[in-house]
């Protein structure tokens, strides 16, 4: 198993492709805090993971409120003994053409999907310097790396994503800790439930793979990025959209 007794937290892991990754690292062993703003249907959902009982828990938290933020952490610190990965997941979308866009619409992507991953990640990262072998995982967008008619608060959140990932990875590689970030294309979530069929034909069309992504297809790429064979891999975006060519 290649998570054995490491500590995840996964923000967003209530849905979509946190949920994926929550049971793909408590298949890989690891204890995972599922730290999510949606608390219903959690109790269900927590009841399908019982085997894992003593390695999972669930978390009410709001990532753009850095009071929720910081109990979050503390309560996984407690309850787990410590913190050794940090998914960055949680994430919305308010989307519209610039010329419509709401100002509080732009703000409420940044405060979650950017802002949300600064409070995020400066709570844990006193727990990941302790672990010795910290991991930050941010998810960024292809959004993010070319822009997306109709998002521009959300590519401007996951761009600026990027920007902390490099700089997180040059302040704390010396600590032992690596942050990267991925760059998901179009995956089959409620995210994208919105987007018209029309507009996602176009988009399998120019996947050179024909097909949207899985969730499984990311979290599989979280999982690389936690494990030890991703140990030298720091500061980097790696793409994992099936090939999107813009
Ligand atoms: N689905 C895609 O096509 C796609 C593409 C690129 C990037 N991403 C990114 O992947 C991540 C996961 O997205 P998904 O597709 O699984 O979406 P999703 O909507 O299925 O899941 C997102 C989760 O984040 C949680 N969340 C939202 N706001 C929160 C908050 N303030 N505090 C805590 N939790 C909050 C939601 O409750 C939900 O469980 C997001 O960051 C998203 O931007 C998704």
């Amino acid at each position: 198993m290649r998570l054995e007794n490491k500590v995840a937290i996964i923000t967003g892991g209530a849905n979509g492709i946190g949920w994926e990754a929550v049971n793909l690292f408590l298949r890989e062993g690891a204890k995972v805090a599922i730290a999510d703003f949606k608390a219903e249907g959690m109790e269900a959902r927590l009841a399908g993971l019982d085997t894992y009982r003593d390695r999972v828990a669930f978390f009410q938290v709001d990532v753009a409120n850095r009071e929720s933020v910081n109990q979050m952490v503390a309560g996984v610190a407690d309850r787990f003994g410590g913190i050794d990965i940090l998914v960055n997941n949680a994430g919305i979308t308010r989307d519209a053409m610039l010329s419509k866009m709401k100002p509080e619409d732009f703000q409420a992507v940044i405060d979650v999907n950017l802002t949300g991953v600064f409070h995020c990640t400066q709570a844990a990262v006193p727990y990941l310097i302790e672990s010795g072998q910290g991991r930050i995982i941010n998810t960024s967008s292809a959004a993010g790396l070319n822009g997306n008619i109709g998002q521009t608060n959300y590519s401007a959140a996951k761009a600026g994503l990027i920007g902390m990932t490099k700089t997180w990875a040059k302040e704390l590689g010396r600590k032992g800790i690596t942050v990267n970030a991925l760059a998901p294309g179009f995956i089959e979530t409620s995210m994208i439930e919105s987007v018209p069929e029309q507009l996602l034909a176009q988009v399998k069309n120019i996947v050179s793979l024909q097909r949207l992504g899985k969730p499984e297809d990311i979290a599989n790429a979280y999982l690389f990025l936690a494990s030890n064979e991703a140990k030298y891999i720091n500061g980097t975006v790696i793409e994992v959209d099936g090939g999107i060519m813009m």
